[in-house]
């Protein structure tokens, strides 16, 4: 059986990943902090399971992860993620230190581990979780958009390097997603329009049907499709004009 190693796979989309996974006849190595959370997946699915705690802000145990990337993997899933709402100046250093952490320095180092492997077999995915908020300047997250901003331009960058290994490498940029995402971040959420929100289930949909095609972008739901649409043609000083509005209602 093929294995897929999914980050934060302990809520959210990351959840839905390796259940789906799981359901569609992968092995599992799943890491994230809550190892309780983990345990439970693994005892609910029908396939083998590594459970591989981690908090990956940590170089060491980012290390640990690197290494089980590198033994071996055949789809590795970059989903952990964790966003800071507010004014960057007001926002606690360390708090922003750890998000670029989490969000960019992991990607990157799992993706340098996993590729060699994958190139050297002529097979392998890897898909790594972005946002819409990728697509334009982000004022009350600007480390979040900008941090997703490079996990964009990254990924697409390392899509064309691979493209001709037969490994595909692809990156998912979700709208507005019913997770624990919102919660954790410190954005309410509740004043976004109803039909603006994703399932995570949907997410994951879309997210491996791109990878099977080695989309190198992805965009779930159209009214999501429409909005980085707009922002990408749209001058930069009214994309992130919008973005400051849209903002200023989550
Ligand atoms: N939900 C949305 O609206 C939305 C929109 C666009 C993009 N995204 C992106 O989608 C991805 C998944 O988010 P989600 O919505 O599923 O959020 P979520 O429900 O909060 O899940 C986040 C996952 O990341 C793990 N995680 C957080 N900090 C970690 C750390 N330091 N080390 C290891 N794992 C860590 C969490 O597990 P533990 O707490 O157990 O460590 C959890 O499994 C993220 O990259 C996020 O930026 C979400």
């Amino acid at each position: 059986m093929p294995t897929a190693l999914v980050t934060g796979a302990s809520s959210g989309i990351g959840l839905a990943f390796a259940r789906k996974l799981a359901a569609t006849g992968h092995d599992l190595v799943v890491v994230a902090r809550s190892e309780d959370k983990l345990k439970n997946l693994a005892d609910e699915v029908r396939v083998n399971v590594e459970v591989l705690p981690a908090d990956l802000t940590d170089a060491e145990q980012l290390a640990a992860v690197e290494s089980r990337c590198a033994a071996g993997i055949d789809l590795l899933v970059n989903n952990a993620g964790a966003g800071t709402y507010g004014d960057f100046a007001q926002t606690d250093m360390e708090a922003l230190d750890r998000e670029v952490r989490l969000d960019v320095v992991a990607p990157m180092r799992l993706t340098h581990a996993a590729l060699p492997g994958m190139v050297s077999r002529r097979s392998g995915g890897i898909i790594n979780i972005a946002s819409v908020a990728a697509f334009q300047a982000g004022p009350s997250n600007a480390v979040y958009s900008a941090a997703k901003a490079f996990v964009l331009s990254f990924t697409e960058a390392v899509h064309e390097e691979v493209r001709a290994s037969g490994v595909h490498v692809t990156v998912v940029c979700p709208g507005a997603t019913r997770t624990e995402f919102q919660q954790r971040g410190g954005f309410a959420g509740g004043k976004l329009p109803d039909f603006v929100w994703d399932d995570a289930e949907s997410v994951v949909d879309a997210a491996l049907k791109a990878l099977a095609r080695n989309q190198a972008v992805c965009v779930p739901g159209l009214f999501n499709k429409i909005s980085t649409v707009t922002s990408q043609v749209a001058p930069r000083s009214l994309s992130r004009k919008i973005s400051a509005r849209v903002s200023s209602r989550i």
